[in-house]
């Protein structure tokens, strides 16, 4: 049988995937835009037992509309994990698409479709803030020199031309995350990211950056901490360490 062309097989149906922890206040406009944006995109909200009753809310819209679904977990153990249990909840279920966005309103649901139309021809967009067109609003220079160090970090030490690593807006097609040993995946914070980009591209996926703006929380603060960087610091390390002695290994053997 002829193997149907990349992008002929749907897309759909789609999963969002929106971890939160302490977003109360920013969940429900959200969830509304979202849905206003694309009405039949199914929402996984991964609430870490947030202690300001975002969980209940997400129960409440979960009662009131059947394409909200809520998974609680009991402790709070970062992001990649609430990604992980979120992926895993959705393969089991049989969704063909699976989006990363925060809750906070930095990731604007009005800029999904065109990551969805992207993904169509490859097997993961990135909603990036760093290719033309792109832009961070409203962030402090702290965070922006942050950001933009990780990312210089990660592409010096891994080797991997994307230009946003760390961005939480993606959408994966399912035979990535059927491929990547999800739980192999150790990253708790945000180098979740950068670590998926990784696996992604060592698999030999196709991976596709779209533009987005990117614009700073109003409400709530951020989880970002020390330990979330020191995290991202070391394993970015390793992961290069790892990437340059396979290099050589394949080199030396070839001689
Ligand atoms: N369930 C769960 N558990 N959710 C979490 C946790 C956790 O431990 N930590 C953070 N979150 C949720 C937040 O509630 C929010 O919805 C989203 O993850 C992003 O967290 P923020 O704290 O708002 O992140 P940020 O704005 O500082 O960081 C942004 O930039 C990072 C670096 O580029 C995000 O876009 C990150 O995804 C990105 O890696
Ligand atoms: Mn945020």
């Amino acid at each position: 049988m002829a193997q149907a062309p990349r992008g002929a097989e749907t897309i759909e149906p789609v999963l969002v995937v929106i971890p939160t922890y302490n977003e109360r206040d920013n969940l429900a406009p959200v969830l509304d835009r979202l849905h206003k944006a694309l009405p039949d995109v199914d929402v996984l909200v991964v609430d870490d037992g947030s202690p300001d009753g975002t969980g209940e809310l997400a129960d409440e819209r979960a009662a009131a509309d059947k394409r909200v679904h809520v998974l609680h977990r009991t402790a709070k153990e970062g992001l990649g994990k609430a990604y992980i249990a979120g992926f895993h909840w959705g393969m089991e279920r049989g969704y063909a698409t699976f989006v990363e966005m925060d809750a906070d309103g930095s990731h604007a649901p009005e800029d999904l479709p065109r990551l969805l139309d992207a993904v169509g021809d490859a097997d993961l967009s990135i909603g990036s803030r760093y290719v033309p067109g792109g832009s961070t609003v409203n962030w402090p220079l702290r965070r922006t020199l942050l950001s933009r160090g990780a990312n210089l970090y990660s592409r010096i030490a891994l080797g991997i031309k994307v230009a946003d690593m760390t961005a939480g807006f993606r959408a994966y097609r399912r035979p990535v995350l059927e491929k990547l040993a999800l739980n192999e995946v150790a990253s708790h914070g945000y180098c979740f990211q950068i670590d998926l980009t990784r696996r992604t591209a060592d698999a030999g996926f196709d991976i596709v950056e779209v533009p987005i703006t990117f614009t700073d929380r109003e409400i709530g603060v951020s989880k970002m901490s020390g330990g979330i960087m020191s995290e991202a610091f070391f394993r970015v390390a390793e992961w290069g360490v790892q990437r340059r002695l396979a290099q050589l290994k394949r080199l030396l053997g070839r001689g």
